[in-house]
Order: C-alpha cells, then structure tokens, then sequence
C-alpha cells in the first residue's frame, strides 16, 4: 500500500499562481543521457520528484557523481568514472520507475553490460518492454533473463541498425536514440515517437555531439560518433502537469496562472479546453487557466500520440467534464486500461460508463480486444466528498481534483505516489488555498 492520507475540504475554487519546472518525462532521459558523456553535463529546471531521485541513485550506483541544487533546480553529473554496481543494489534503487530500461545502451557502451530488475511504473496496462528488448537485440545486446531480472551484455559491440516500431512507442524511441548515438555507423529508425520531450532529449544529445536528424514522416536517421561529451540544457517545462492545474482550475471553477506552462507544446490540449468552455490567456511567462462562469460543454476527445491529445492529460480533464453539460466521450488509445480512476469518480457521484468499444470515431489496436478503454461522461453531476485511494500518479491527481471539487469532506489515501511526477504539489495546493490537512 502506497502510504499518504489527505482530507481535503472540497467546494473552493482554486485561486492563485502556481511554478511548472522540467518536466518528469524529460528530465530522468536527460540525467541517463548524460552517462554517455566524457566531461560532466548540467541540467537545470529540474524539479523535486521522486522520479528524479530515483534515477539519482541509480546513476550515483554506477559511479556518476551528482549534485542538485533543488532551490536553483540545477543538477551536476559527472560521468568521468562509470563502473558497474551490483544487482540487488539496482533492484532495490529502482522503486517503481521505468527508467532504468534506458540505462541500458549508454552501460553498454561505458561498461560492456547491463542489468535491469522488474520494473515498475504506473498501473495502467500491461505496460511490457519487448520492444525494448527487441531494439536492444538489433544493436547486437545478448539479453539473458535471469531469476532477479534482465543482464545484457554486447560481446561484439553495439552497430547501427534499421528499427520499424510497431507502435511510435516514447520509451522505444529514446531507448533507439540513447543507444544509436555511439554505436557504429547508421541507425533508422521508422515510425518513431514525436513528443515534445523526444525533440528535448535529441536537443541535449545533439549538445553532446551527437548525429540526429528528424524527418517529417516519423522517421529518425541517427549516425553514431565516437564520443560524446558534457552539456548544459535547460529541460522544457511539464506539460502534463501544466494541464493538470487547467483541468484543476476548470473542475473548481477557479483561476489559477501556471508560471512556465508553455502555449507551443500544449497546443492541442488549448484547443480542448477552449471547446470544453475554460479560459485561458497565454502570457510570455506562462499561461492563466480559469472557469469563466456559465456551463462547461461536453466533447468527444481521443487520446493519441504527440501531436494528438496526450493520454496523460485525459485522466484530469475527465474530472472537469462531469461538469460539462450533456454527454462527452473519452477515447485512450494510447494505453489499454486507462480509466481504473473512474470507479472513484463514480463513487463520489459522478455518472461515467466504460466501455470496450472504441467509441471516440476511430479505431484503435484495443478495439478488437478486452480492454475497457472508452469511456462515456454524462453532465452535470455534483461531486460529493469520499473517500478514495489513489491508483497511480495521473490517476490519483485526478482523485485529487475532484476531491476539491466536490461538496464535502474527502480522505484520499496513497498520496505519496503524486509525489512521482507533482513537484511539491502540497505547498502549490497550500498557495492556490485549497483546504487540506495531511493526515499521515
Ligand atoms: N509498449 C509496448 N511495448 C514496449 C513499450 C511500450 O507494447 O516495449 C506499448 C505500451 O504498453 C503502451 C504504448 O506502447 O500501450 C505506449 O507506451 P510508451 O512506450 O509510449 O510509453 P512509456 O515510454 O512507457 C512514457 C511516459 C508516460 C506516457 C507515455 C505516453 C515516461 C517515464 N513515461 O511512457 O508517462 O504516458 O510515454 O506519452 O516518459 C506519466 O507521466 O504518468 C506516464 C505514464
């Protein structure tokens, strides 16, 4: 059981500004980029989560040595002496993250081996790594399961390769890139992952002097190089948690101006919320989200890879649409079991039906399947508080916002796991005036 208890005093708008730094699905793959550089890299606008630290142990196990300056958000790494750390000490490191499957390229190249123990991430689908291994194996990696996890090894070195993804797979797609980039000769890779934080990441190893070029049809051309060196890369701000606080703001009709949201990276999420009924006013130093009064309208959204609605921001804006007048639908076909967090919902009063078709216009790999991936939201209906527990990080924000939207009083159990991606969210609650008590 995840520990952390919140009473939350629901029916306040949330009111006030509120500081987006670095984004969590950037600033790990920066820190394991940073492995495969000769002299020491700097990354700044890095936020205080737990994803951080647990990649911080990580890299100091296998000899990097780490200062983070968490008021400045300015961390260090020196990658000069690399060298191996034992299994059980990875295992124990690696608490819930999925980070540590990236470790395995920039190893590969410094030490000649790798190990991955089970890992973990959020409960929202199977959630496998094949692809992973498969891009792994393409390089020429010997991948040996064994009792506690995943050794590899690359006898023969790691090559240059052709790579088709299956699915434009974020993970897969760094995993390519961080291997690629010093492996000898060329590397395509077809089908790849776009997202804001993929270009941020090619960023910071084109710093390092890597060989990176994108071209317009999802296909990525890297050619490796014999060394790579430090960089200093500012990490591009949490989207996802920038939308978290809109959809927030919206649910508790309330006016909240996230400093560092960024309008280019965001572009579809606006969209929605303009057609949902929110406000919003993009300023040079962030974006203002509010409620501007009357009722919320109901849409029909599909979650899709970047440029499409991201499957991260869906769980918050659900929250806001059983408000909205009329019935919206929710398409996640990104992942298969997405809408775990709706039963709470629906619990504190929300009217929400899952289903196993695609609902959202499109079909999706999951439509012929068992998955329970479209969901139909009918407004308005008033929250009222209960207590509710936290089922994984975007989820459990979820269960947040509609805690503070709701009547009443609530007790949501298992906070901690927000503490992964929501930098001190507890203070950024305290400073919007939300009423809540931590209980334990
Ligand atoms: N997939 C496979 N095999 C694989 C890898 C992925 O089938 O080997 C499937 C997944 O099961 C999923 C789909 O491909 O259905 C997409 O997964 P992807 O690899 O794109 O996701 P990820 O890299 O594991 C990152 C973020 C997620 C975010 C997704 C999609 C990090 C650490 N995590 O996950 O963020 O939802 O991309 O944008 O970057 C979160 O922040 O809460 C979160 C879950």
């Amino acid at each position: 059981m995840v520990d952390g208890l919140l009473q939350v005093q629901g029916g306040r708008p949330l009111r006030g500004e509120i500081t987006v730094r670095g984004a969590k699905n950037l600033v790990p793959k920066a820190m394991v980029a940073a492995l495969l550089g000769r002299t020491p890299s700097v990354l700044r606008n890095v936020p205080l989560i737990r994803d951080v630290d647990v990649v911080s142990g990580l890299l100091s196990l296998h000899g990097v040595s780490i200062d983070y300056d968490q008021t400045e958000g300015i961390l260090s790494l020196d990658s000069s002496s690399v060298e191996s750390a034992h299994m059980a000490d990875i295992d124990a490191h690696a608490g819930s993250s999925r980070i540590p499957i990236l470790l395995c390229g920039p190893l590969l190249h410094r030490l000649g081996e790798a190990f991955i123990p089970d890992l973990g991430g959020c409960r929202i689908g199977d959630r496998p790594i094949n692809y992973h291994l498969s891009i792994l194996r393409s390089f020429g990696a010997v991948v040996d399961k064994q009792a506690m996890g995943i050794r590899l090894t690359a006898p023969h070195g790691l090559h240059g390769t052709v790579i088709d993804l299956p699915y434009p797979s974020v993970g897969a797609t760094e995993q390519t890139l961080l291997t690629a980039v010093r492996a000898e000769g060329l590397t395509e890779l077809r089908g790849a992952a776009i997202e804001p934080e993929i270009m941020d990441l090619v960023d910071v190893l084109q710093k390092m002097g890597a060989i990176i070029s994108v071209d317009t049809d999802r296909t990525i051309h890297i050619e490796g190089v014999d060394e790579l060196v430090g960089y200093t890369h500012t990490a591009l701000p949490d989207r996802i948690e920038a939308a978290s606080w809109a959809s927030a703001a919206l649910a508790t009709h309330g006016d909240v101006f996230v400093r560092g949201a960024h309008q280019s990276d965001m572009t579809t999420f606006l969209n929605v919320y303009r057609k949902v009924g929110g406000a919003f006013d993009v300023r040079d130093d962030g974006i203002r989200f509010w409620h501007p009064g009357g009722d919320l309208k109901s849409l029909v959204v599909e979650t899709n890879v970047h440029p499409g609605f991201m499957t991260d921001w869906q769980q918050p804006l659900v929250v806001a649409l059983t408000q909205a007048d009329g019935l919206s639908i929710v398409h996640e076909t990104v992942y298969e079991n997405r809408f775990g967090f709706t039963s709470a919902l629906r619990k504190m009063g929300a009217t929400i039906q899952v289903y196993r078709e695609c609902l959202g216009g499109s079909a999706c790999r999951f439509g012929q399947r068992n998955f329970y991936h479209s969901a139909v939201i009918s407004g308005p209906s008033p929250l009222r508080g209960a207590d509710i527990e936290v089922p994984d990080l975007r989820g459990g924000f979820s269960h947040l916002i509609a805690a503070l939207a709701a009547e009443g009083t609530s007790r949501v159990e298992g906070i901690n796991l927000i503490d992964r991606g929501y930098e001190h969210f507890m203070s950024k609650l305290a400073a919007l005036d939300a009423d809540v008590t931590r209980l334990a």
